[in-house]
Formats: C-alpha cells, sequence, structure tokens
C-alpha cells in the first residue's frame, strides 16, 4: 500500500499527489514511468513521476483528469489514504546526453513528463528550453520550470465556447506546431524533445523534420501491464513493432509511425467515453 502524503489542485484538472512509494523513489530515472492501480475493482493506469526524493521515499505524479480513473482518483481519494499498486520504475530512461541547445516541448499535460527530463538535461549541462502550449488556466509547474531550465516559455489560449476535447487539441496542435516553427527559425537548436497527444507531436513533428534537428518523442499508447506481456502498448518504431513500455516509451520521432498511433490510441473511445457516463451517473445517484 502506498499513502498520500499530500494531494493538491494545482490548476483546473490537474491534481497533485505526493506519495510514499520508496522502491520507485531510489531507483526511478527522468523518462520512467509506474502503473497505479487506485481502486480494488479499477483499472491501471500509467502515470509519470514527476519528482521524487530518494532519502525521503516519495514520488510525485500529476494527473490530468480526463476519464474516469482520473476522475475517481480526484474525487475519492484524500491525504492519508493509500493508492493499492504502484508498480516500477518501468519503461526506459530518456536520453540524458550533452546535446547542447535543447527545445522541450509539453502539449497540454505533456508538460509533467517534460519536466523531470528537461531538469535533468539542464543538470548534463545543456542549455534547455521548455514550452508549454495549453489553454490558459492550465499553466501548471511554471516556477518549478524556471528554477529548473535556461528558459520557460508558456504559450497559452482562450477555450472557445462550444469548443470539445477535440477542438482543444487541435488548437494545442496548431500553436504548437506554430510556436516551435517560430523558434527554430529564430534560433539554433541541436535536440528537440516532446510530450502530449499523438496528433500535437505529429504537427510538431513535422516542424521539426523541415529542421532537420533529431527529436525525441514520448509515446503514449494505450496500457496494461506495463511490463511487455500484453502488446497492448505496441507501436511501429522503423518498421518494426515495439512495446512502449519496455522499448519506451521514448522513441526516435524520425523514425514512428504517427499515423497508425493515432488511430490506435482511438480504440477504446466509445467504452470510455461510455465508463465516464456511468460513474457520473452513479455520483448523481441515478
Ligand atoms: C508512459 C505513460 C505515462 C503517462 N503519464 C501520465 C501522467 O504523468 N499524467 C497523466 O495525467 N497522464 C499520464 N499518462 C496518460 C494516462 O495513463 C491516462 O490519462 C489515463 O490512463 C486515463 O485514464 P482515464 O480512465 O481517466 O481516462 P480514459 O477514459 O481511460 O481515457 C481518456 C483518453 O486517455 C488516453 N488513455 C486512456 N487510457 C490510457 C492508457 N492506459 N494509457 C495511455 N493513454 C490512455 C486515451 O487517449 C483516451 O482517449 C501516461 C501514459 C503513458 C503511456
Ligand atoms: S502494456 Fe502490455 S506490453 Fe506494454
Amino acid at each position: 500500500m502506498y499513502r498520500i502524503l499530500e494531494k493538491k489542485e494545482l490548476a483546473p484538472k490537474h491534481i497533485m499527489y505526493r506519495i510514499e512509494a520508496p522502491h520507485v523513489a531510489r531507483k526511478v530515472q527522468p523518462g520512467q514511468f509506474v502503473i497505479v492501480r487506485a481502486f480494488p475493482n479499477g483499472e491501471r493506469i500509467p502515470l509519470t513521476p514527476v519528482m521524487w526524493d530518494r532519502e525521503e521515499g516519495w514520488i510525485v505524479l500529476i494527473t490530468f483528469v480526463r476519464g474516469k480513473t482520473t476522475m475517481r482518483m480526484a474525487n475519492e481519494l484524500k491525504p492519508g489514504d493509500s493508492i493499492l499498486n504502484v508498480a516500477g520504475p518501468l519503461g526506459n530512461p530518456a536520453p540524458i546526453e550533452k546535446f547542447g541547445r535543447v527545445l522541450a516541448v509539453g502539449l497540454s499535460a505533456g508538460i509533467v513528463e517534460v519536466f523531470p527530463i528537461a531538469k535533468a538535461l539542464q543538470e548534463a549541462g545543456n542549455d534547455v528550453t521548455t514550452l508549454h502550449v495549453a489553454p490558459a488556466p492550465m499553466a501548471i509547474l511554471k516556477d518549478e520550470f524556471t528554477e529548473s531550465v535556461s528558459r520557460h516559455i508558456f504559450e497559452g489560449f482562450e477555450i472557445q465556447e462550444g469548443w470539445g476535447t477535440k477542438e482543444i487539441v487541435a488548437e494545442i496542435a496548431r500553436r504548437g506546431a506554430e510556436k516551435v516553427k517560430e523558434l527554430l527559425s529564430e534560433e539554433n537548436f541541436d535536440f528537440v524533445l516532446t510530450v502530449g497527444p499523438a496528433g500535437a507531436q505529429k504537427a510538431v513533428f513535422n516542424v521539426v523534420k523541415e529542421f532537420g534537428i533529431p527529436m525525441h518523442a514520448d509515446l503514449h499508447p494505450i496500457m496494461v501491464d506495463g511490463t511487455g506481456m500484453c502488446g497492448s502498448c505496441r507501436v511501429t518504431v522503423g518498421g518494426e513493432v515495439k512495446f512502449a513500455c519496455i522499448d519506451g516509451p521514448g522513441f526516435d520521432a524520425y523514425k514512428v509511425d504517427w499515423d497508425e498511433l493515432i488511430h490506435r490510441v482511438g480504440f477504446y473511445t466509445d467504452l470510455e467515453k461510455r465508463a465516464l457516463e456511468e460513474y457520473l451517473k452513479s455520483l448523481r445517484g441515478e
């Protein structure tokens, strides 16, 4: 059991949990993740340790409230409660090398996963600029980034009336691509890194490709076990089938089959919508 030491709403839909998990805190490296099961009848979801203290034995997870599981966690978990399972660290660490000038892009909630990687890259002697593209009220970790990297840019926008998730993700993709183009046109960068919705990462990749700069993308296919046993997280990279939970989650963006990934992450959309609707109904006592 993994005790919740602290829980805080950082911004609308962004919840921070500081959790006692000494075995993860001791070993985790930037780019790795954990699989969390919060409730006895709940599903397993992949989340990323954003910060940790190896000696005190805690990790910080930040969830973006997307569907049923992240919403149940936000509604039902309190400080002092325990999480049933936190398995990890899982996956490969991100490449922490001396690249030179790095642009690390967090699209929407992807920024939380950028944090440990960008901080480690800066500590390794790189000159890191981080870019967060998200709806304006969702600016999170601004102070933490400002303290940890050379420059942090927040590219916020207002949500228009009638916009749903699809429109918001399209706007993140459009603005992300536009801002990255502006930065790459004005300055020299040696390496780009992205985390976020697959469609938005693809839009940024299309820009980076024009400049021929190496790019690392952290992918979010659907995961179940997170240990390489089911293949639900498979992605095609360089024409080969890879499992994101063991071969990734980060890959060379030039080798990723983006269209296949975008298609696969939408597989369970109807079931996810139904699970959320049923949970909301149960909250209303229907
Ligand atoms: C390696 C990795 C690290 C991640 N780190 C974080 C993190 O630090 N913070 C965070 O908020 N989210 C993170 N995610 C995404 C997180 O796992 C999903 O937000 C979560 O599974 C959604 O569950 P839900 O029931 O609330 O929403 P659902 O209703 O299940 O899903 C809503 C949408 O979220 C995506 N999604 C759903 N299930 C998964 C899954 N099992 N794996 C990946 N994507 C999924 C899909 O695009 C789906 O359309 C990470 C994903 C991966 C693969
Ligand atoms: S999540 Fe099952 S193999 Fe990766």
